[in-house]
Formats: C-alpha cells, structure tokens, sequence
C-alpha cells in the first residue's frame, strides 16, 4: 500500500510527524513518500501544487494531508496561494464525497462551549460534496461595471450527475448507521439548491429504509446548536458543507478532534484532519495530532481496507483522553496538559500495549 505524506505548512509536519510514526507501528506493509504542498511547496517551487506532487498523489493508493496555509501567503494572486493545492488535489483526484464525523468523546463533553447534555454522546456525520458548487463555478471573477464600480462574483452550480451522486453516497452513508438523512439546500431562494432538493428526493425512492428530511441551511445550522443529536447524516453542498463542518466541530469541544476522508468514486481517498495550519501555534509542540490521527484511522479503513488497524489507532485515542492527556485546546482543569510529541507519544505506546 503506497501512501503519499503531504504534511504542507503550519502545523501540518509535526501532526503529520506522529502520524506516520504511529501508522509504521502497525506492522502493516505501507510505504510512505512525502512530497512539498500548499505555501511550503510555493516557497521551493514556485508552484502551491507542484506536478511531482499531484503526480505521487495520484499514483498513490491513499494520501495523508496535513494542512496548508499561512498569513504571508495571503497576497498573492490567487493561483499561487497554499490553498489552491487542496482545491486542486479535490479535483484533480475528483474526491467529490467529503465525510467529517463529529463525534463526542465522553471525556470531552464538558470541553465545548454548548452544555454537556446537548452534546454528550453526540455522533453525526457530515458529508460535504467537495467538487462543485460556488468553490469550482464558472464564470468567476473580479470586473469593473458600467457605473465604473469594482464588482466580484462567482457561480453557484450543481448538475444533476453531480448531485446524484453524492445523494447515493449519502444514503449508503446512512444505511451503515442510523439510516437517517438530512439534506440541507436553500432551496426557498436558490435554483441550484431546488435542483438538489429535487434530485435527492428522486434518489430517496432507491433506499426506502432511509428516513429522509429536506432542512434550509440557516435552520440547519440552528439546529446544530439547539439539538444536534437529531441529526445522523447530513448531506449538503461544498459551500454549506464548509461552514456547517466548522459549527459541528465546535460540538465537540475542539476543531483539533475532527477527521476528514474525501473520496473518489472508488474509495481512493484524501485524509486530512479539518482544522487548517494554524501558524500561530505552529512549531511550539502544542498542537494536537489526534484530528489527523483519527484521519489516518478513516484512511485504514475506507481506502485499504483495515479495519483492525483502524480500531487499534481509535482505541488508543480513546485510552490516552482517558488517561486524562490533553493538549491545550482541550485542556480543563484537573487534566494534564501535554505537546504534541507527548501526546503522540502516548496515543503510540497506548497502540502497543
Ligand atoms: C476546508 C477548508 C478549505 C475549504 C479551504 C482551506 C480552501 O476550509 O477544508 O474546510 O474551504 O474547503
Ligand atoms: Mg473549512
């Protein structure tokens, strides 16, 4: 199993660091090659998606990514900025089913913002499709109008190809757990949106044990707050999916716990945990690899196959919260707070033992 290792900027190598350490001591027969992404990758090349790397990713049979990004990027024009890698890796690798689980560990029920009782226990999934709407739209653009005014817009798109396919991976999403799912559009106000409404509501009568609901996005993100444990599977576009994924992480006390698997039509698939790079605490041993970790997790059992291995990586997650190890976005008072080097550290001697 070939596994391409895209740590990118920020924080991203030394999550991804403790990530593949751990990967390694299961035993299995991966090979890992690494290669540049995102502003690191502009920094050496000139390019944030360098063709070397695009190509390791797609020979690759899974890729680990960490996270790309970083303020003294921000200036440049927008082909050359980190973020576009990830874009394009999304689309070049057509990873259109996006899956970010918020899942709420018991130990960490009273780390979120939101009472413990509307949380704990909360287990959602959310499924973003990743390769159209306004993020890949045509036309886009900056002009200046007839008034001599400077105006931007961009495009809001969806085929009916596009969402049928995703509503699919959606309801087999719900099959496997509460067969429950919630489509969340615009649809009072949006064409795009009625359009997926209409297709996702077609797809619907091919899985007749799944109860399927239709939500508006600003109630859905409500909702999310005052009762989210209502919600098993949400499918939803790449723009909503965006921002209701932020909102759910927040259940669950830190975006630092949250793994993501997007997946092609075959199950090849980008891990990445879905917290960005966070310069401002890269380097400083305090960010938390267990997003990432989890990611890998997701990647051991989506793309290779590996189930045990997956629940051996959850396991140990699972052990060391127990064990009270915190790194500081998930510290309260009574833990013990760690690094990232400590905390992956335990996570692997909690895997061997
Ligand atoms: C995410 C991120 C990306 C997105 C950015 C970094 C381009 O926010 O993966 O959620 O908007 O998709
Ligand atoms: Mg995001």
């Amino acid at each position: 199993m070939k596994i391409a290792v895209l740590p990118g900027d920020g924080i991203g190598p030394e999550i991804v660091a403790e990530t593949v350490t751990l990967l390694k001591a299961l035993d299995l027969k991966m090979e890992f090659e690494s290669a540049p992404v995102g502003g690191s990758a502009y920094d050496l090349t000139g390019e944030p998606l360098p063709a070397a790397t695009l190509n390791l990713a797609k020979a690759a049979d899974a890729i680990l990514f960490g996270a790309v990004g970083g303020p003294q990027y921000d200036t440049l024009p927008r082909p050359k900025r980190p973020e576009q890698a990830l874009l394009g890796l999304r689309k070049e690798l057509n990873l259109f089913a996006n899956l970010r689980p918020a899942v709420v560990y018991p130990e960490l029920a009273s780390a979120s913002t939101i009472k413990p009782e509307v949380v704990a226990g909360l287990d959602i999934l959310i499924l973003r499709e990743l390769t159209g709407d306004i993020y890949f739209g045509q036309p886009r653009g900056m002009r200046t109008n007839a008034a001599g005014e400077r105006e931007g817009f961009d495009t809001m798109h969806y085929s009916e190809s596009e969402v049928r396919r995703i509503a699919h991976s959606g309801f087999k999403a719900a099959m496997k757990r509460g067969r429950k799912l919630c489509s969340v559009d615009k649809a009072n106000v949006l064409e795009t949106s009625q359009l997926w409404r209409d297709v996702v509501t077609e797809v619907a009568k091919e899985y007749p044990q799944v109860d399927l609901s239709h939500m508006y996005v600003d109630n859905a993100a409500m909702q999310l707050l005052k009762n989210p444990k209502q919600f098993d599977v949400i499918v939803t576009g790449n723009l909503f999916g965006d921002i209701l994924s932020d909102e759910a992480s927040m259940l669950t006390g830190s975006i630092g716990m949250l793994p993501s698997a997007s997946l092609d039509e075959n199950n090849k698939g980008m891990y990445e945990p879905i917290h960005g790079s966070a310069p401002d605490i890269a380097g400083k041993d305090v960010a938390n690899p267990l997003a990432t970790m989890l990611s890998a997790a997701m990647m051991l059992r989506y793309s290779l196959n590996q189930d045990l291995a997956a629940v051996r990586i959850e396991t140990a997650v699972k052990k060391v919260l127990a064990q009270g190890l915190r790194t500081p976005d998930i510290y309260q008072a009574g833990t013990k707070k760690v690094g990232t080097r400590e905390m992956g550290q335990a996570v692997l001697a909690a895997l061997k033992a």
